[in-house]
């Protein structure tokens, strides 16, 4: 096999700023996200984290529902046994998927990953969402489970014990949540015996996220944002009228031009510098290359990061609408947005 190496024009990953963990451990401050979406195939997704691998990326954001941990697995044996990198020097997440929240089914969820992705253990595994509930994968926003269950904290912490084992096992170094609000984490840090050490999020200028993004920090659980750059290759299905564009807004843009960047670089700059952990997804090199370059460079001002936290528009995209479980309701259900979870 050739010898991979770090390529010319990549980032020392020991410059690539990290953050501190409940455990003491140590991520990499970015990764690369892996949802092809419907525009990506898988073989694109893994090449992309190859190339990413070889210009400094160290961790990679993964899901079992993202139907490509099997081709990224060919990828991670590859760059190990190539000598580029340490096991240890990377940092992989997985996810259980939604209808894999019983008895037995976490343990089977993270093995078919670890052997998928051709791992021993995983750096992070997170619940994908806190619903327990099938749909076909690409359905249209409007299709209902008949299955669709609602937060059911008793439930969920059954299969948050599944996570502790797994962790207690060592399969998984840490284990987290994704897509959860205060009140639901309220509830498991309550209950937990291993607390999440990180919450997947929605998060970008136009949705920072504010009261959860605090209350994640003084809980010492790390905030990853998802969608950092507000998604733009999402699918059609998951767009809205109403949504908003990130990467067009005037203080995104005038920043852009200041540095010389693409207007997504700074969505991303924008979230290292805050405090959150971006996983762009992209399968172009020079746009993941920018988006790791961005960490390392020259920051944002404080007028800068002033006015980027006054462009928070509230404006989430991925509203979960296939998780609802009756026919009267709204996505809002789905977020407790009065402060209480939305009762059965
Ligand atoms: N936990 C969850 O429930 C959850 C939900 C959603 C996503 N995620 C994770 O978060 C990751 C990221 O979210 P996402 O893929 O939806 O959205 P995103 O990262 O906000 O947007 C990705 C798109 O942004 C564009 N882009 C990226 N870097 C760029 C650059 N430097 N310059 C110009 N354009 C750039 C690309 O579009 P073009 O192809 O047009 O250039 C790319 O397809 C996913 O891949 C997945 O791993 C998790």
């Amino acid at each position: 096999m050739d010898k991979f190496t770090l390529a010319a024009d990549g980032v020392d990953p020991d410059l690539v700023p990290k953050r501190v963990l409940n455990t003491g451990a140590e991520m990499p401050a970015i990764g690369l996200g892996t949802f092809g979406s419907d525009r990506f195939s898988g073989e694109q997704v893994s090449e992309a984290v190859k190339g990413a691998i070889a210009l400094g990326y160290r961790h990679i954001d993964c899901a079992s529902v993202y139907g490509n941990e099997h081709l990224i697995g060919r990828v991670l044996e590859e760059v190990i046994e190539s000598g580029l990198v340490k096991r240890d020097e990377l940092w992989i997440t997985s996810k259980l998927w939604n209808d894999m929240h019983g008895e037995g089914d976490v343990l089977l969820s993270c093995t078919k990953s670890l052997k998928d992705l051709r791992l021993d253990y995983l750096d992070l595994f997170l619940v994908h969402w806190p619903f327990p509930n099938y749909h076909a994968p690409g359905c249209d926003i409007d299709s209902r489970s008949p299955d669709a269950k609602p937060y059911i904290h008793e439930n969920f912490i059954k299969t948050w014990r599944q996570m502790e084992q797994l962790a207690e096992a060592g399969l998984v170094r840490h284990i987290g949540t994704s897509n959860m609000t205060v009140c639901k984490l309220n509830l498991v840090l309550r209950d937990a015996k291993i607390a999440p050490a990180c919450n997947e999020m929605e998060q970008h200028p136009h949705f920072q996220q504010p009261e959860l993004f605090e209350f994640c920090r003084e809980n010492n659980i790390r905030p990853i944002g998802f969608c950092p750059i507000g998604s733009p290759t999402r699918p059609d299905r998951d767009k809205t009228e109403t949504d908003t564009v990130d990467i067009e807004d005037p203080v995104v843009v005038k920043i852009a031009r200041r540095l010389n960047i693409h207007p997504a670089v700074v969505c991303v700059k924008w979230a290292v510098q805050r405090g959150q952990i971006p996983i762009p997804f992209s399968v172009y090199r020079n746009e993941y290359l920018s988006n790791l370059q961005c960490t390392v460079g020259e920051p944002l001002t404080d007028e800068e990061m002033k006015a980027l936290a006054g462009i928070d528009k509230n404006c989430r995209l991925i509203k979960g609408q296939v998780f609802l479980w009756k026919d009267d309701q709204s996505w809002e259900d789905l977020w407790d947005i009065d402060g209480e979870i939305t009762p059965p």
